[in-house]
């Protein structure tokens, strides 16, 4: 297995979201896409903004943290700061919430619908420095189309 490819992800995405566009089925098949296409992570999956916390969404890998606040830890950071957190060693990031001790590394990318923050994508390594410039981007990607085509209510 080779690097993600995010141009398919994105189409595989697309012909999904044109079967049923409801978030639970197409943020479901995206997080088990995104754990089949990495190699070396721990979990790949999604929370989602409801009112002014972040609640645990489809997910691939260990029991999570049901709730995270905006601001706090990697996830409420990217929400808090509308922006890709790249973390190449999690236990420098101030305030990273150990949901899995196994966890070095980690990239969240927020999803927006309309320029506001709906979900974010989070995907953890147990490697330090896993993930890329080249991952962000492509995630950034991923997180467009869910943005502009997924029904978010
Ligand atoms: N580590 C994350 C919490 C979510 S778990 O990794 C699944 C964080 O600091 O936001």
């Amino acid at each position: 297995m080779g690097k993600p490819d995010y141009t398919i992800m994105a189409k595989q995405l697309e012909s999904l979201i044109e079967e049923d566009s409801s978030y639970v089925p197409v943020l479901s098949n995206c997080a088990a896409l995104l754990w089949e296409q990495f190699e070396d992570i721990n979990w790949a999956g999604f929370y989602l903004v409801k009112g002014d916390i972040l609640v645990l969404g489809p997910f691939q890998g260990k029991l999570a943290c049901i709730h995270i606040e905006k601001g706090k830890g990697v996830c409420g950071t990217a929400w808090a700061s509308d922006s890709t957190q790249l973390v190449p060693n999690v236990h420098k990031f101030p305030g990273h919430i150990a949901c899995d001790s196994a966890s070095n590394s980690e990239v969240v990318v927020p999803v927006r619908r309309e320029g506001e923050v709906v979900a974010v994508i989070d995907i953890d390594s147990p490697s330090f420095e896993r993930f890329t410039a080249e991952d962000a981007q492509g995630l950034e990607l991923i997180a467009e189309v869910l943005g502009r085509s997924v029904e978010w209510n």
